[in-house]
């Protein structure tokens, strides 16, 4: 294995952590040592505090201990409504998410901040939803595209337009199952009234409804998130860029992207290449500006602009700790509280910009889309201004980073596939040439690995571990969010990463002309993986289910991963946790998730600790999938 390989786990981090305590700044470490033991009956998910008569906490031995709480909620009640509510939070943040991005599409204009700069993906879907589109401004168009998405949060009738993406098979058993969502913020109002003191005590219908709740996440809030950032940013196309905390650039001004929506981002992305900012960077003695990304918001405009990676959920508090990042730029979601305090160790600003998101101790200048451009600017603007309160000695960046090739969207993995396409034989523009590869067995499967960092876990290595099992066994893998970035900073998402693939999976690699790991996007992305899913599907005229494909979450820790497990699960699509959610205090719920839920949606939960057993269990019920295909 080349050098390139064996620096995965190598980030600094640990040089980072030592330099922390002699900066005397707190990490997460302190504070998870501070925990101490973590509360088992939370870990459990048996602790409940819906209602005022409580706090209650039953045990989840049975016959041993409080058996109910006082309104009688037993551990099977109180575990699914834990549940549910991490699915109702976690589809309310990616689609809360998507809605901003719908409105800025409706306020897209010519000469405005905002523009369509992917017009075949917006006719195609104004086609898809029915817009008469002849003789048409492109943005009266938008405008009305826009509107149909925003009424998808809150129309009184009917069902989401996207499930109709899904193959026929999948609609079906949705249908059957009735967990078609309805509009957005009703699934989740819903359920958060199901989850009231009083409403429904029933294990089983609370995992049904999360279902219901969670699918219109994927097949809702996050498709419209992707859908729609493409539709007014770009359809990302495969560009190359590097990863790892080595990005950053003592001579530059660096500045931090760090959260979810691209509409901030994007508009920072223009900002700093503006001349007037350029030349102040050199006013105040920089060589320029240097951005860098970190979780979703890293994503979006790596996979756009090749925006380099600074690194991963984990790494927000490194990132601080090198003294050498003038700002950091966050707008909503996986945002430590605790940066605001870590930043006063250093000269960094800790700049809040979301009215949904502001953090105690952070400067919040808020941003604002309908003067978007003059907002990046000014926050721009305090960074570089802040060039000059840097203390050298105090700066220490790890000389660590690695190129990697990211923006696999579907559009760009088909352009890819055309490659192999005899035009005079095959259409070109579909995934037959996937379906036919998995179909032969060159391919065994594809695996969909994506999720956060969590310090149950060792920093990337779960992530780490099992992409580079799966591909040495012909199994392709796609991945998001910070799993994506993992995988960047490991090399695994460069063209030479293909000396660590299976010979049927080199191969592919090698006559595609593309990375073994594909990195496909933010989390709210996984909605491709699910359109590349559904595609694959149709054309063999199969379900999901019957694929041989899973999806894997190694570190999850948000509820918006709970979210997205759910409605992976209910698309018909095994999912893998590495880490254990705190359903374990009911035996009842943990049958319905591990168990019982394949008969209702043809596929189920695993969790599994240990990374290599978990691609052991992967591999197993991949195979398990092909034989029951008969391939
Ligand atoms: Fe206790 Fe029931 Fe109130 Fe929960 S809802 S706190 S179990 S009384
Ligand atoms: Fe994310």
């Amino acid at each position: 294995m080349s050098d390139q390989f064996i620096s995965i786990y190598q980030s600094g981090e640990e040089q980072l952590l030592e330099k922390a305590v002699k900066d005397g700044a707190e990490t997460m470490w302190d504070r998870k040592a501070a925990q101490k033991t973590p509360c088992g009956f939370g870990e459990k998910g048996v602790c409940c505090r819906i209602c005022a008569m409580g706090p209650c906490r039953v045990s989840p031995v049975a016959g041993k201990g409080a058996q109910k709480g006082i309104c009688g909620a037993t551990a099977d009640v109180i575990v699914a409504r834990n549940y549910a509510r991490m699915v109702a939070a976690g589809t309310a943040a990616h689609s809360d998410h998507a809605r901003d991005i719908a409105h800025i599409l409706h306020m897209a204009s010519r000469d405005g901040n905002y523009k369509v700069r992917d017009e075949k993906k917006l006719m195609s879907l104004a086609k898809e939803w029915g817009v008469n589109t002849e003789n048409r401004d492109i943005y009266e168009i938008a405008h009305e595209v826009a509107e149909i998405a925003l009424n998808e949060f809150g129309k009184p009738f009917g069902t989401l337009k996207f499930l109709e993406r899904a193959p026929e098979l999948r609609q079906k058993v949705w249908e059957d199952l009735q967990i078609k969502p309805r509009a957005i913020d009703r699934e989740i109002a819903t359920i958060l009234h199901s989850t009231h003191v009083g409403c429904t005590g029933d294990a089983e219908s609370l995992v049904h409804m999360s279902m219901r709740t969670s699918l219109a996440d994927g097949w809702g809030g996050s498709m419209i998130g992707t859908e729609f950032s493409d539709i007014i940013f770009g359809t990302p196309v495969p560009r190359e860029t590097e990863a790892n905390l080595g990005v950053l650039d003592e001579k530059q001004v660096n500045i931090i992207l760090h959260g979810h929506e691209p509409s901030l981002s994007e508009m920072i992305v223009m900002a700093s290449l503006d001349p007037e900012m350029q030349k102040l960077a050199k006013e105040v003695g920089a060589e320029g500006i240097n951005l860098a990304g970190m979780c979703c918001t890293g994503n979006e405009v790596t996979m756009r602009h090749g925006v380099k990676i600074a690194g991963n959920f984990y790494q927000q508090e490194m990132a601080i700790l090198t003294g050498a990042v003038e700002a950091i730029i966050v707008d909503v979601q996986c945002i430590f509280p605790a940066l605001a305090k870590l930043s006063d160790c250093y000269h960094t600003k800790f700049i809040t910009t979301s009215p949904k998101a502001k953090i105690t101790g952070a400067t919040h200048i808020e941003f604002h889309e309908d003067n978007a451009m003059e907002s990046a600017k000014n926050i721009v603007k305090e960074a570089i201004e802040n060039f000059k309160n840097r203390k050298n000695e105090k700066v220490f960046i790890p000389e660590i980073k690695s190129n990697a090739v990211v923006g696999y969207s579907v559009e760009a993995v088909i352009k890819q596939l055309d490659k192999v396409v005899n035009p005079h034989i095959d259409p070109m523009g579909t995934v037959k040439p996937l379906a036919d590869v998995i179909k032969a067995g060159v391919l065994r499967g594809a695996v969909g690995i994506v999720g956060c960092n969590n310090p149950k876990s060792k920093h990337d290595y779960s992530h780490i571990e099992i992409m580079k099992k799966l591909i040495a066994n012909d199994v392709i893998v796609v991945t998001t969010g910070c799993a994506a970035q993992a995988a960047a900073k490991a090399g695994l998402l460069t063209k030479d990463a293909r000396k660590l693939a299976g010979q049927g999976l080199a191969t592919v690699c090698e006559l595609v002309d593309i990375p073994p790991v594909l990195h496909m996007g933010s989390c709210v992305d996984i909605s491709r993986i699910l359109t590349i899913v559904g595609e694959v599907a149709k054309h063999l005229g199969i379900d999901n289910s019957d694929l041989p494909v899973a999806g894997i979450a190694p570190e999850w820790m948000s509820e918006k991963a709970v979210a997205i497990a759910t409605y992976v699960i209910s698309s018909g699509i095994d999912t893998f946790l590495g880490i254990t959610p705190p359903v374990t205090g009911s035996d009842e719920v943990v049958d319905i998730l591990t168990n019982r839920v394949e008969n209702m949606t043809g596929a189920k939960f695993f969790i599994e600790e240990d990374p290599h057993a978990l691609a052991d269990k992967v591999l197993g019920r991949i195979e398990e999938k092909r034989q029951k295909l008969g391939i």
